[in-house]
Parts: C-alpha cells; structure tokens; sequence
C-alpha cells in the first residue's frame, strides 16, 4: 500500500473525517472500538492493509487481501437516537454503492448490509454500536480477481467488473465522501437516504428465503418501507423485516 497516496487522499476528506493507517490489525472494528473508548472523535476513519481476524455479520471471517482490497472502519457519534443507528449500515451500503458508480460500474444494494455488482457481492458492511458511538465497517473488493473456494461463487471485485487496477486511495476518498452527506440523513432527512437505497435494491420483485427465530420463511419483496424495513409479501401477507442476516435470494 501507498501511505502516500492514501494521506494525500485524506487530505480531501470532508470534515471531520480523518484517516489513521495500520499496517495490520486483528480487526478495524475492533481497533476502533478501542480508540472510541478511550475517547477519539467522530469521524476517525482507521483503515488497515491487513486484518488478521476480519469479521463479517453472524461471526464470518472476512477475506481482504493485503494490497488488493479496501478493509476499513469509521467511528460515528451521531446525535440522533440510537434507535436510529441501525440505519447507518443504509447509509454506508448507498455510500460505496455510489463510489462504485463514480468510477462508472453499476452497483446493487442487498438490503440491510451488501453492496453486488450484477449476482455477485462486492462489499459487506459491519455496524456494531458501543455505548455512545457505532463502528461502521465497510470492505470492499476492489482490485481482487480470485478468491478462495467458498468465497468465489458469491463474491466479485471492482476489477473483475472492469478490467483495470483501480486506484484504491480515490475509491476510499470517494466512499468518505459520500458517507459524510448520507450519514446526515439517518434523521430527519431518512427520505432521501431510503430513495437512493430503493433505486438500488436488488431484491425487489424477487423471491427470496430467509431464516426466522421460527424457521426459514420464503416470500416476494414488495420493496422497501420508509422506515427502512424490507416489505416481504409471505403466506402470512405482508410482513415488514426490520434485520435479516441469512436472506437469500431464489432463483427466477
Ligand atoms: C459482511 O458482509 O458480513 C460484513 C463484512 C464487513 C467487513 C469489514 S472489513 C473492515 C471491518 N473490520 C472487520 O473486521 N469487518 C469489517
């Protein structure tokens, strides 16, 4: 990695956003979280070449390349309630969703948490909140084009998608920048955040299974509501998930 060109693409981050570089980490959420702790502020964006211990939702390891990949966290103080902040993950999935299309690909939101190219999964998002902040973690493939087996049938790269080596630096300063206006929006303005995330949502109109405390659950996406809840139509009618990890799409 250029620590170079990734100050100098800091040096552009909107305020108050600023980055922090570690070699390797067992986890940028993790790091954060401690740094949060001990008092850092908002906007303190820690990103890492390498991560030992990377994690995805449901305790998942989380495949980032040194080199290849962006693997990084945000700390965010918001000053709406905390009831809200689970809407920061909407707000960084329409974030990278936007910076990919900066650089001219077409990207999908798997809604509440990943960011697709066509099927395939190009970035996961890890929002986990402490007591008076939220870790926002976001990776992304970026200049990847092979990955382990188990990983390979779901996942793509920026690079894969258009065959070039994309500078990661500009695609990080892009995503910050795009996060700083759609963070602001988990309020008051949650509208605007929500039509960006419904311009994208790769499942509406589609059928989908998903597993509940009562047994997995098949049923159509209606889209999303304007809480942010998806709108799935099931033999039950019409029910309003406000989380779904394991939800899987079924094929056409
Ligand atoms: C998922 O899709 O399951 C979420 C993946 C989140 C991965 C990122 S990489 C940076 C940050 N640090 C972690 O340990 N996880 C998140």
């Amino acid at each position: 990695m250029s620590r170079e060109e990734f100050m100098e693409a800091a040096s552009d981050f909107p305020e108050p956003f600023r980055l922090l570089i570690r070699e390797s980490v067992e986890s940028t959420n993790d790091e954060v979280r401690v740094l949060a702790q001990a008092g850092a502020p908002d906007g303190l964006v820690l990103l890492a070449e390498r991560q030992t211990a990377g994690r995805g939702r449901r305790g998942a390891a989380w495949f980032s390349p040194a080199g290849e990949s962006l693997a990084f966290s945000i700390l965010v103080r918001p000053e709406e309630p905390k009831a809200l902040w689970p809407r920061l993950a909407l707000a960084a999935g329409l974030a990278v969703a936007e910076a990919i299309e900066s650089f001219r690909l077409q990207a999908g939101i798997k809604w509440p948490n990943d960011v697709w190219i066509g099927q395939r999964k190009v970035a996961g998002i890890l929002v986990e909140a402490g007591s008076d902040f939220a870790v926002v973690g976001i990776g992304l493939n970026v200049n990847s084009t092979e990955f382990p087996p188990g990983v390979s049938e779901i996942a793509t790269s920026l690079r894969i998608e258009s065959p070039q080596v994309f500078p990661r630096a500009e695609v990080l300063g892009e995503i910050i920048r795009k996060f700083a206006a759609r963070r602001l929006q988990i309020g008051d303005d949650f509208d605007a955040l929500i039509c960006g995330v419904r311009l994208r949502c790769v499942l509406t109109g589609k059928r989908v299974t998903l597993c509940t405390a009562s047994g997995p659950r098949a049923g159509t996406v209606e889209g999303i509501a304007a809480s942010g809840e998806l709108l799935l139509r099931t033999e039950n009618g019409l029910e309003r998930l406000i989380q779904a990890d394991e939800l899987r799409l079924l094929p056409p």
